[in-house]
């Protein structure tokens, strides 16, 4: 099981002081069982990878810019500075992106250029409430899911994380019925079984006594939840527990 912790704009050097609590409780709970990896803003990836040395904790980050090379684009940073950084992990495609103007094919390119610079990338996927509303997840999964692999060979290098839209920071996550009915249909599209499916959108302690039955999950993208160390710690508890 994979536990990521999507920080979002929130975290400063004082704040990794507070995960020596996660680090302690991987040690001597999860070993191989599961992984966990942090995805903090970009001024935090190399402090944090740096902290996390010889622990069962990975790094991510949150984007990138599509073009490996030197640029003259100002604030942006690529894959391949990001792996210099430390960062093994990269969210791509994230709702949050997707609604201020990126579309599959950039998703497409940023993907292309993250598996080059030796990073394991998190597609994002998810439908709008409007969609919903409309029956038209399964075509917006699709969709998506085509466009953004478009040419890319499906491998373990390569999570899917269902996040419906409607369901990010609002308290709401689907119909046990519908997450299950979803999270199969994005696996019969990839055909691959070492392509991870990821469930992320208001996981908290509570619910996840709830999302754990859905046995086809290969794990969770936290949001909210992932910025207190204890609440974190419960959520992964509770799934074994
Ligand atoms: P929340 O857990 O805050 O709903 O955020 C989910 C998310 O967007 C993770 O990428």
């Amino acid at each position: 099981m994979y536990f990521i912790a999507n920080w979002k704009m929130y975290g400063g050097l004082k704040t990794l002081n507070s995960l020596n609590k996660v680090i302690s409780f991987s040690k001597s709970n999860l070993k191989n069982k599961s992984k966990i990896v942090y995805c903090p803003p970009f001024t935090l990836i190399s402090s944090l990878s740096q902290k996390l040395k010889n622990t069962y904790i990975d790094v991510g980050a949150q984007n990138c810019h599509e073009s490996q090379k030197y640029a003259s684009l100002t604030g942006q940073v690529n894959s391949n500075m990001l792996k210099e950084s430390g960062a093994k992990f990269v969210i791509l495609g994230h709702s949050e992106n997707r609604i201020i103007g990126e579309e599959n094919n950039l998703i497409n390119k940023k993907i292309k250029s993250s598996l080059k610079a030796g990073l394991k990338v998190i597609l994002c996927i998810g439908e709008t409430l409007k969609e919903k509303k409309k029956y038209k997840t399964t075509k917006v999964l699709k969709n998506q899911i085509n466009n953004c692999l478009n040419g890319i060979k499906k491998s373990s290098k390569i999570f899917i994380a269902y996040e419906p839209v409607w369901a990010i920071g609002t308290g709401h996550i689907p119909k046990l019925d519908d997450l299950k009915e979803n999270i199969l249909f994005i696996k019969n599209i990839l055909k691959n079984n070492s392509v991870k499916v990821l469930y992320g959108g208001s996981v908290n302690s509570k619910n996840i006594t709830d999302l754990k039955k859905i046995e086809l999950i290969d794990g969770f993208l936290i949001g909210g939840e992932s910025r207190y160390p204890k609440k974190f710690i419960d959520i992964i508890k509770k799934t074994y527990n």
